[in-house]
């Protein structure tokens, strides 16, 4: 895959870059951020731009505000953070786009960083719209991507603006096409076994079924797979779940059924009435989940035979954490299956910010896999061989 990327830009010195991260990172209760892995995989980009000369002009989302300013979205502490971890000045402005933004752009000096305000406080960023696209590409005289998380959106910032401005993949970016491109459709070595967890269904579904052909297994776990269970009839009591869902969770479930053990569901799952470091937690069958309990990870069983079928396989793609990892009580699945999967010889591709922040909770040393991306429903939509707007915005 041939795509334009930084090093091939001649002359940096004092040339505005609008810089795409993906700075999507976990976050506490009180804001700062959790885990600044997607942070510090972007630095090696930072510190060459400011090397050069570049004045850096970052943009990025956080989380998803729908178009609408929310305080608790904004990005002043993830600038701070970068500040910390870079030990150079990051400016901030509150606002991405308009006069305040230019001035601040107009005192930048050589090497020096603005980082925007989240652009998802516009709703244009998501719809791509023109007029939006124009101003933010007219901050900058030319365009860097290293947001490889944020690829698979068609957006104003990932893939817009390339109309613009010359476009060019940061090293983080570069850096994650090179792993994962040799895994690229028909060279994945079989059996591949799909594990999903995690929240986003909307994103997962539709990979779930970009798979079905090329996949041999799918193991589900997190929220995801309450959907699925109450598709499949079971009481999911007082569980996250998505009930608009069921048609195309059962179709899914339907396309599997001639393959004994293709879709596993969990068997057993971890329950309790809230979700605290503290509550009591049940081990059921899944046949015994009732009133207003919460279904909070797999049980005991379901990570035995999830590490069963891990070692039938060639391949393992790994997208979301099993239970609830932000809490101790729920973190015993995707422990299991982790550590398992660590000592295990099939290569294996884990994706997405929570997957990564849950390795670091579980203290998993990340070199054991043989890949783990920034990329959440990124990795696995170009695994899929589907073409990302944000890499198709760069190529040569
Ligand atoms: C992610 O966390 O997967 C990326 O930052 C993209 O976020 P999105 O699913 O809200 O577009």
């Amino acid at each position: 895959m041939k795509i334009r990327t930084l090093k091939e830009i001649a002359n940096l010195k004092g040339k505005k870059v609008l810089l795409r991260v993906d700075f999507n990172v976990p976050l506490k209760k009180n804001g700062d951020v959790q885990d600044d892995t997607r942070m510090v995989e972007s630095l090696p980009t930072i510190k060459y731009l400011q090397k050069k000369g570049a004045k850096i002009i970052i943009v990025s989302h956080l989380g998803r505000p729908d178009g609408k300013v929310k305080e608790e979205l904004r990005l002043t502490k993830v600038a701070k953070h970068l500040q910390k971890i870079l030990k150079k000045q990051v400016k901030k402005v509150d606002e991405s786009i308009g006069e305040n933004v230019e001035k601040a752009i107009s005192k930048l000096k050589d090497g020096q960083i603005l980082m925007l305000e989240n652009i998802r406080f516009h709703k244009e960023e998501e719809t791509c719209e023109k007029n939006f696209t124009k101003k933010l590409a007219s901050l900058a005289d030319l365009y860097v991507n290293d947001a490889f998380g944020t690829a698979h959106r068609s957006h104003a910032s990932t893939a817009g603006v390339a109309e613009y401005l010359k476009a060019y993949a940061g090293l983080l970016m570069e850096k994650e096409i090179k792993h994962l491109s040799p895994l690229l459709d028909k060279k994945i070595p079989r059996p591949l076994t799909m594990i999903f967890g995690g929240a986003k269904i909307d994103t997962k579904i539709g990979i779930i079924q970009n798979f079905l052909k090329k996949a041999d297994y799918f193991l589900m776990g997190g929220a995801l797979a309450n959907t699925f269970l109450y598709a499949a009839g079971y009481n999911v009591g007082n569980s996250l779940y998505e009930k608009d869902k069921k048609d195309i969770a059962q179709k899914i479930m339907m396309e599997c059924e001639k393959d004994k053990d293709k879709f596993v569901l969990p068997h057993d799952l971890i329950v309790a009435s809230e979700i605290s470091d503290k509550v009591a937690t049940k081990n059921i069958p899944v046949e015994d989940v009732i009133g207003d309990m919460k279904i909070l990870d797999i049980g005991k069983w379901s990570a035995e035979k999830f590490c069963n079928i891990i070692t039938k396989s060639k391949t393992i793609i790994w997208n979301g954490p099993l239970g609830f990892c932000e809490f101790k009580p729920f973190q015993k699945g995707t422990e299991a299956v982790a550590k398992f999967l660590a000592k295990s010889k099939c290569t294996s591709i884990i994706g997405g910010g929570d997957t990564a922040d849950s390795l670091k909770r579980l203290k998993i040393n990340p070199e054991k896999f043989t890949h783990v991306s920034t990329g959440g429903g990124a990795c696995i939509e170009f695994l899929s061989g589907e073409k990302l707007p944000g890499i198709e915005a760069l190529r040569q």
